[in-house]
């Protein structure tokens, strides 16, 4: 019986040398370890040997078993671990679902400055665009703000030098494009304007669209018709329009326009500040003095100009009260327009 364990060890040594795969190890198993293998077989003789051999023998196969065991187990992770890697490498799931390429959008500002710009195209018209880094001239002096007026305090302005600053409006173009063209106009110049300023309403740069339009007989009629118009379609409602007096120098009589509040129609809610109106833009008639430094007759012509804040109406249209959002590029917020 000696002789049997012994051989029956080196045999499965060898055998289990050659086991490649999982099927081959569960033979081998089978073979040598399983309840009729071979093991068990030569332990049946055990009853049969002499009362001294017992000990002895006993303890010889239960080591024999013991390591064969072992060695089985492993082989068995080794082969675990080899297939998991060939898993990795060689085979393709063909399965799973595909990953969607991320496509880009456009900004929330940039989507309503179009829609902005749609709108008053489809009235006729057109757009022009305007330096950032501007001339004090065009920013103020043209604008019938001279040094030293109390107006320019309203501004928080950026200057890079005594008389080159970042523009604080886009109303500098009403001048730029004045000066260079004859009536009839009716020009819109959206783009970006800067201000030493920020909090939960205010951003240091923010978008503005500025209009004018200069002809004869232009009324405060034809500014407040336009301004409904343009409302109505961005609100997708009749909204009710207030014109409120307010002062710009560059405009006489100014205004400042509320909308009827888009959240609550009017009611008073926590966005309105429980007033029902929200403020969307100023406006006004062009002051006599602007038209004199183009060199416009202002008993001639006359014309209206506004300005509107790109942010202020995405902040309204998509109720979003912190305008910093915008600039976080953080694209769970982006992605959702
Ligand atoms: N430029 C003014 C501002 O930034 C807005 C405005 C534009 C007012 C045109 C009147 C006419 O506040």
């Amino acid at each position: 019986m000696e002789q049997e364990l012994n051989t029956l060890q080196t045999l499965a040594k060898a055998e289990l040398n050659t086991v490649s795969s999982s099927a081959q190890l569960e033979e081998f198993r089978i073979k040598f370890l399983g309840r009729k293998g071979e093991f068990s077989s030569i332990m049946k003789n055990l009853g049969k040997v002499p009362k001294e051999d017992k000990p002895r023998l006993g303890q010889l196969a239960n080591s024999v078993k013991k390591e064969l065991e072992s060695l089985f187990h492993t082989k068995k992770q080794s082969l675990n671990t080899s297939s998991a890697a060939s898993d990795d490498s060689s085979v393709i799931d063909l399965s799973l679902p595909g990953r969607k390429p991320e496509t880009g959008k456009l900004h929330p500002v940039t989507q309503i400055m179009n829609e902005v710009c749609a709108i008053f195209e489809s009235l006729g018209f057109s757009v022009a665009e305007g330096p950032d880094v501007e001339h004090d001239h065009y920013n103020f002096e043209a604008l019938n703000i001279p040094a030293h007026h109390p107006a320019r305090d309203m501004h928080d302005t950026f200057y890079i030098s005594d008389s080159i600053l970042l523009r604080t409006h886009t109303s500098p173009m009403q001048a730029r494009i004045m000066e260079t063209q004859q009536p009839p106009l009716r020009v819109i110049a959206p783009g970006k304007v800067y201000r030493c300023d920020s909090d939960i309403t205010h951003t240091p740069m923010f978008h503005q669209v500025e209009g004018f339009l200069v002809d004869k007989n232009v009324s405060f009629a034809d500014l407040k018709g336009v301004l409904t118009i343009f409302t109505q379609k961005m609100f997708d409602k009749k909204l009710e329009l207030r014109f409120r007096p307010s002062f710009f120098p560059f405009t006489e009589p100014s205004a400042e326009v509320d909308i009827a509040c888009v959240i609550c129609n009017g009611k008073g809610c926590r966005v309105c500040k429980h007033t029902g109106w929200l403020e969307i833009l100023g406006s006004g008639m062009i002051d006599p003095e602007v038209f004199k430094k183009v060199g416009y007759d202002p008993e001639v012509y006359s014309g209206f100009a506004f300005g509107l804040g790109i942010e202020r109406i995405a902040m309204l249209k998509y109720g979003i009260d912190d305008i910093r959002l915008y600039y976080e590029n953080d694209l769970r917020f982006l992605s959702q327009f």
